[in-house]
């Protein structure tokens, strides 16, 4: 079996401006090395809005910090006359590594389809950033389809803008869940993560399957994380939220002090 890095991510949403940004990248640092938090076991990543990336780059280069960021979103085009639109060129000038893609808030406010998904896999592809996509079910489609229908036929969508070699992370977000405290049920989410695993297997092949890591997210906190982090086919979180809180944050990327095993 592929060992897959588990990646704790922390979605700050539009919240904390580049100062504050400065302020709770270091905190976070001091906390984990406080703690003796050994990062080489779980990658962690933020997800600052676009004027903070610099600040962040800025503070983990030169602190050498072990995190990673990315940005929320990306422009399907690479430059041009697209006002207001951030290339995912310029995303990857700040050393990012990643870019969130489809998260349910841009599907719902900003009318992402599907296909404009796929596309924005394809730009940020194009600019070698590792693409964060982002499927789930409202709680209408979860009563219609049940808990796995929409986020797989969601991801199969994706799938066709992605190679069995590309680097990729999805993360499963049923979107009655996120922002509500009513996080899914550790076996639902397990079990949404195994077929979104078997819809990559069916698309790209068995290795890809066993090397992407599929992550849930959707009121993750530090006293639930556990019970995720034991399922087999969660490899992280996408934690909003309690992302914006230093304790509760550095708790759930600390989740191996408590999962008990
Ligand atoms: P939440 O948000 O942790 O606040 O539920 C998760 C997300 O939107 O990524």
């Amino acid at each position: 079996m592929v060992d897959r890095k588990p990646l704790i991510a922390g979605n700050w949403k539009m919240n904390f401006n580049h100062l504050e940004a400065i302020s709770f990248v270091q905190k976070l640092a001091w906390t984990l090395r406080d703690a003796k938090h050994d990062g080489s076991t779980v990658e962690v990543a933020v997800f600052p809005p676009y004027t903070d990336i610099r600040s962040v780059q800025t503070i983990v280069q030169a602190d050498s910090l072990d995190l990673e960021y990315g940005a929320q979103d990306l422009s399907v085009h690479d430059s041009g006359a697209f006002t207001g639109e951030i290339s995912g060129a310029f995303i990857k000038t700040l050393d990012a590594k990643y870019v969130l893609i489809g998260h349910s808030e841009r599907r719902q406010y900003h009318a992402e389809t599907d296909e404009v998904v796929a596309e924005k896999i394809t730009a940020a592809l194009r600019n070698k950033l590792v693409p964060v996509v982002c499927v789930g079910e409202t709680l209408e489609d979860l009563e219609q389809h049940g808990p796995s229908a929409v986020a797989a036929s969601q991801l199969k969508v994706a799938l066709g803008a992605l190679k069995a070699d590309d680097d990729f992370v999805i993360a499963y977000e049923p979107v009655w869940a996120i922002g509500t405290g009513k996080a899914a049920s550790e076996t639902d989410a397990q079990n949404v993560a195994k077929v979104l695993r078997e819809t990559i297997k069916d698309a790209l092949g068995a290795e890809a399957a066993e090397k992407t890591r599929v992550l849930y997210g959707g009121s993750v906190k530090a006293n639930n994380i556990a019970a995720y982090m034991r399922q087999p086919d969660i490899d992280g979180a996408l934690v909003g939220g309690a992302s914006l809180v230093l304790d509760e944050f550095a708790s759930i990327i600390q989740y191996q002090k408590h999962i008990g095993v």
